[in-house]
């Protein structure tokens, strides 16, 4: 299966830790370019490291997404160092506290969705350009189960991954036909910092909520990763406007 990655420009965010440091490895592996945006400096370098030493090219750079100027900071430095934009994933993400609505704080739910939806669509906005003068372009979001159904994941979270799985939905009506592609993925339970760091996880799957009971097993990383390198590659080349869940069917 010819992926067509081979020598392309892939912006990935949150590509620091978790799945999106998986992605920036796959991506590099199927000898892609990667830039790796994240917030946390010392993840972002040690992704650039590890890819740099396999043969790879990649660059870091690092900051708070949510800011118009690190996103042009981001678009910049693709275009620049790799001439262009060809895969941008928008996969950076926070979690809110499982608190119900009544409890949430103006600056809990404004963070989650500055993090999670506008942040998101800051960088849509940045690349768009740059995909559109080339013809081609493919945009991979990391949606969530939060995203499909009602969850217990925190108010604000469940809300921005809806708006993640819309934002796509409207990229892919308003942007076929000029050769560009946006899609998402929707990781069911999966190992990484998120997860593992939070109490939630601490307590078991039953503490998340009825919907996190049939949770099954939880993913590798580099489960969620190879759907995306797969939403990016040539080989998607007529999926456009999906929310592939990954999550070992608990969302049938
Ligand atoms: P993670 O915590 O390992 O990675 C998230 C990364 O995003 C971190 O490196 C963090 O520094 C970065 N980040 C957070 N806020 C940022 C900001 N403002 N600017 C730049 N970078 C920022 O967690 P994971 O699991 O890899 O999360 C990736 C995505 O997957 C998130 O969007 C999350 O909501 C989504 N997801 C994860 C699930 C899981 O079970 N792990 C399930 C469903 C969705």
């Amino acid at each position: 299966m010819a992926t067509g990655l081979e020598g392309r420009s892939v912006v990935v965010t949150g590509a620091g830790s978790g799945i999106g440091r998986a992605t920036a490895l796959a991506f590099a592996a199927e000898g892609a370019r990667v830039l790796v945006a994240d917030l946390n400096t010392d993840g972002a370098q040690a992704v650039v490291k590890e890819i740099e030493e396999a043969g790879g090219t990649a660059v870091a750079v690092t900051g708070d997404l949510s800011e118009q100027s690190v996103v042009d900071e981001v678009a910049n430095t693709a275009v620049e160092r790799f001439g262009g934009i060809d895969v941008l994933v928008n996969n950076a993400g926070i979690m809110d506290r499982m608190s119900a609505l009544a409890d949430v704080t103006d600056a809990e739910w404004e963070r989650v969705i500055r993090v999670n939806l506008t942040a998101p669509f800051l960088l849509t906005r940045a690349v768009l350009p740059h995909m559109l003068a080339a013809g081609k372009g493919a945009i991979v979001s990391t949606a969530s189960e939060a995203g499909l159904r009602g969850s217990a994941a925190g108010a604000a979270y469940t809300a921005s991954k809806h708006g993640i799985v819309g934002l796509t939905k409207n990229l892919a009506v308003m942007y076929r036909g000029k050769g560009i592609r946006a899609n998402a993925i929707a990781p069911g339970g999966t190992k990484t910092a998120i997860v593992v760091d939070a109490d939630r996880a601490a307590h078991g799957p039953a503490a998340l909520g009825p919907h996190f009971v049939n949770v099954g097993r939880l993913a590798e990383a580099e489960e969620q990763a190879a759907a995306i390198v797969f939403l990016a590659s040539d080989a998607a080349s007529n999926i456009n406007g999906v929310v592939l869940p990954v999550d070992d069917g608990w969302s049938a």
